[in-house]
């Protein structure tokens, strides 16, 4: 087990240039089961989530190779559909395989995903919406078994919820089923856009990417395509929200405000000074910042996975701030390890109450996820003494070089 060793009490300050997002990589490369042939993508981030999809991609017959930030990824004419257990528990993302392989051969063979550290996850809508194409299921031994006996045809599909993945699902599938698709109440990420921007290139037709209705006119066949991958806007708002809490200054480039508009809003609210340009922008922290209620919500809205970061940075604010999740069940692991650093947080149901502290204390944490990591290396930051963030490796699933680069803005941190 790997651990962050961070010492508090220097500012984060400078300038950093952010990554392409996982988010975004993650689905372009199943985009790329859709149509054989030769694929480049550049500004891919070197995260371990990349090499994973690699590996799931690499077992339904594809080769991926990488240069730095490039992956050139080969798609053969025939491919084994099918994405195993190991892999789907390793990667909830190995799921949206289903839409992809279902639409370039008619079968899919994909490991029914369990809960994870968020709560149960279920995945009804991807799999009701490739149903209302024409898909069939069978769960047998927790394997989806999908088919399209008659392929998939376009149809009207109203999600009950924006769910990203399952957006991302019916997109892969309806690009090349036969007539037009219109998926209702659709998610409506920037990286949801750029994948639609990939499969443009690629050939398809499809309308309203990025808004909450997605039209999509079936073409009988793609072609390869090249394409350089957005930013990555949750690794710039946990770079901005480090800066913030360190009373520092940090300018932020290779990533558009406005995909952290909200995020971007709350900071100014608590205390920040933010100046914005068209890929770039600038945050500088307060004193101590103010509190602030914030309920997270599907894009535009407060994202969920800034939730643990923003609350690191508000243990230390000047009164009693609320977060209400509203993304996911249970996203509160990361408290309790925010507690043992001398933070007041406490979860009642769906709301977060973090009660400003004068001081943090560094001490022995658990990363728990993603994100939790981060915003444990965030608080690490504005603590008092040393903190050891043990199981590190979850910040490697999606931030490229991220003890590099938090010491290169002044941070005393190594691995
Ligand atoms: N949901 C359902 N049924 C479904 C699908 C989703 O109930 O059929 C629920 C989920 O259980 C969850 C909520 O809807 O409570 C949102 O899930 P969504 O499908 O939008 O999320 P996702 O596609 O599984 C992606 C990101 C997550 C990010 C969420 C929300 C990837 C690979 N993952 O997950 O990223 O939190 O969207 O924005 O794109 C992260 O990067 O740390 C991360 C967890």
């Amino acid at each position: 087990m790997d651990s962050i060793r961070v010492v508090g009490g220097n500012p984060i300050s400078g300038e950093v240039t952010v990554h392409g997002a996982k988010n975004a990589v993650l689905k372009h490369m199943v985009a790329m089961l859709l149509a054989p042939g030769r694929y480049r993508l550049d500004n891919v981030p070197g995260i371990l989530d990349v090499d994973i999809m690699g590996e799931v991609l690499e077992h339904i017959g594809a080769a991926c190779t990488r240069n730095g930030s490039v992956i050139t990824v080969d798609v053969p004419d025939k491919l084994n559909p099918e994405a195993p257990l190991d892999l789907v528990r390793r990667m909830r993302a190995s799921i949206l395989v289903l839409g992809a392989l279902l639409a370039r051969g008619g079968a899919a063979r994909v490991a029914q995903p369990g809960g994870d550290d968020f709560g149960s996850r279920p995945i009804g809508m991807h799999i009701q919406g490739l149903e209302q194409m024409g898909a069939e299921f069978e769960l047998r031994h927790g394997v989806l078994n999908a088919t399209a006996p008659n392929g998939l045809t376009g149809t009207e599909i109203f999600l009950e919820f924006p769910s990203v993945g399952a957006t991302e699902n019916l997109l892969l599938a309806a690009v090349l089923a036969k007539g037009s698709t219109v998926i209702g109440n659709a998610a409506r990420e920037p990286e949801l856009a750029d994948l639609a921007n990939l499969l443009n290139a690629m050939g398809a037709d499809v309308r309203g990417a990025g808004t909450s209705t997605i039209e999509v006119y079936g073409v009988p066949e793609l072609h390869p395509a090249d394409h350089t991958v957005v930013a990555d806007r949750l690794v710039a708002g946990t770079y901005a929200l480090a800066a913030a809490a360190t009373g520092g200054t940090l300018q932020v480039n290779g990533c558009d405000p406005d995909f952290l508009r909200m995020e971007l809003r709350k900071m100014e609210a608590a205390g920040c000074t933010v100046v914005r340009g068209a890929d770039t922008f600038t945050v500088s922290g307060p004193e101590r910042p103010n509190a602030q209620d914030i309920a997270t919500l599907p894009y535009p809205g407060f994202h969920t996975d800034m939730h643990p970061q923003m609350v690191a940075f508000l243990a230390k604010a000047t009164g009693t701030s609320l977060v209400t999740e509203n993304v996911y069940a249970a996203r509160f692991r990361y408290i309790g390890e925010l507690n043992r650093m001398g933070a007041d947080v406490h979860a009642d149901g769906q709301h977060v109450v973090i009660r400003g502290v004068d001081n943090l204390s560094g001490c022995e944490v658990d990363g728990c996820d993603i994100r939790a990591a981060a915003a444990l290396t965030i608080a690490g930051l504005s603590a008092d003494g040393e903190t050891i963030i043990r199981d590190a490796e979850h910040i490697d699933r999606g931030y490229d070089g991220f003890v590099e680069v938090l010491a290169s803005l002044g941070a005393d941190i190594d691995r």
